[in-house]
């Protein structure tokens, strides 16, 4: 594909609209000759005329990151783009290795779920000054301006769900002078999602826990004290081995915990089927409906999950991308006439990444216990089905 001819048409567009993603494409043109003399772009693509998505997901260990990436290539290769898919590993300096390449090979757009959003801004910078506009994916990218929007879930709204759960489940709005033990598992304070899932969840917890209905007895609820490096579940086992053994082989009960994620939530689970009597009776939250976690879920070890439809996270991503590659700008007005068929709210106050606040294109997260998921998840979404031996599935 002639990667200059896609230049020239992307500045054909650039006066049209005033949307960020555009601005690479002008700045491209100011930048031309700096980038010029500081590297030559090599076009390897295929001479078949499609347009290249760099498709950057952080980690292929997690379930959800290949349901995206599956999710995310398909429906863009549907709408007659090419796309390089790749994997880091949940390696900061795998992922600034693979975004570099696809800039050198000349990708057009690229779509980045960052493994660390502070860490990229050099290579954001580059992408930029090559005029590829960059979408950040379910993660914000931090620390620069030139990222031109973020497609993600309503990331403090998904923390709130498991804090309301918990409170509901602990029935704390009668808990009069009645008092229970809680802990926190958060995720990893390198991804920015991390903050708002745990400022949800605290934010409806706190106030029982400035009255005294709450206590936790490690003495540990900041975020960093709480938060599990690389969302790892032997990091959130381990961690939990300990509280169990320091602050629950007494008379303590516990009562909740407030895991993050599923992948936090399995270690957890498991330090505690291991190291704790009572260990039906805990509360626990997750987040992402992965297999293993609906599999507790329905036996009762894990109470709740929070559910993030990510094939409608991936359609928003590639109407997104498409829509402003064909020069239109970012509005409620243009999510709204993708006619969805669900929520997805264009938001410009929230994500302040330090440089910019991103304009950011929102989806709902949903709450999911034992007594919803067939309905919500078979019924309602069918991106799952019940399998034969009664397990909930991702369906093909
Ligand atoms: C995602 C979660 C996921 C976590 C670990 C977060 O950024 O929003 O869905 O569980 O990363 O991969």
């Amino acid at each position: 594909m002639a990667i200059k001819n896609l230049r020239y048409k992307r500045l054909l567009i650039a006066p049209i609209t005033a949307a960020l993603f555009l601005s690479a494409c002008t700045n491209a043109a100011q930048n031309k000759t700096k980038e010029a003399e500081n590297e030559q772009i090599v076009d390897t693509h295929s001479d078949d005329g499609k347009d290249l998505i760099g498709l950057s997901m952080p980690s292929q260990y997690l379930e959800r990151w290949n349901r995206d990436g599956q999710y995310l290539k398909n429906l863009f290769e549907e709408m007659g783009y090419e796309v390089d898919l790749q994997f880091a590993g949940n390696m900061i300096d795998t992922q600034i290795d693979i975004i570099d390449e696809m800039i050198d090979s000349g990708v057009d757009i690229l779509v980045i779920g960052a493994v660390d959003g502070l860490s990229l801004t050099k290579v954001i910078e580059r992408a930029y000054y090559a005029g590829i506009p960059i979408v950040a994916y379910d993660r914000l990218i931090c620390n620069t301006e030139y990222v031109s929007a973020y497609v993600s879930f309503d990331n403090y709204q998904v923390g709130r769900l498991q804090g309301e759960y918990v409170e509901e489940a602990l029935d704390l709005k009668n808990a009069g002078r009645k008092s229970y033990n809680i802990e926190f598992t958060a995720g990893d304070s390198v991804d920015n999602n991390a903050r708002y899932f745990f400022d949800g969840a605290m934010d409806v917890l706190s106030p029982y826990i400035e009255k005294g209905n709450l206590k936790i007895p490690s003495g540990q609820y900041d975020f960093y004290s709480v938060s599990t490096p690389q969302w790892s579940t032997e990091s959130a086992h381990t961690r939990f081995e300990i509280l169990i053994g320091s602050y629950y082989s007494g008379t303590n009960t516990l009562d909740a915990v407030v895991c993050s994620n599923d992948s936090t939530s399995l270690g957890v689970q498991d330090a505690i089927s291991n190291n704790y009597q009572e260990k039906n009776s805990v509360v626990i939250t997750g987040q992402d409906c992965d297999e293993e976690n609906l599999k507790r879920l329905m036996n009762g070890s894990q109470s709740m999950d929070v559910y993030k439809n990510l094939s409608y996270e991936a359609y928003v991503t590639v109407k997104l991308v498409d829509s402003l590659y064909h020069g239109q700008e970012m509005s409620q007005e243009l999510a709204d006439g993708w006619n969805l068929g669900y929520t997805c709210v264009y938001d410009t106050t929230t994500y302040d990444n330090g440089k910019i606040v991103v304009p950011a294109f929102l989806l709902e997260p949903v709450a999911i216990t034992k007594e919803n998921a067939i309905e919500q998840l078979v019924d309602t979404y069918g991106t799952y089905v019940i399998s034969d031996d009664g397990s909930l599935k991702v369906a093909e």
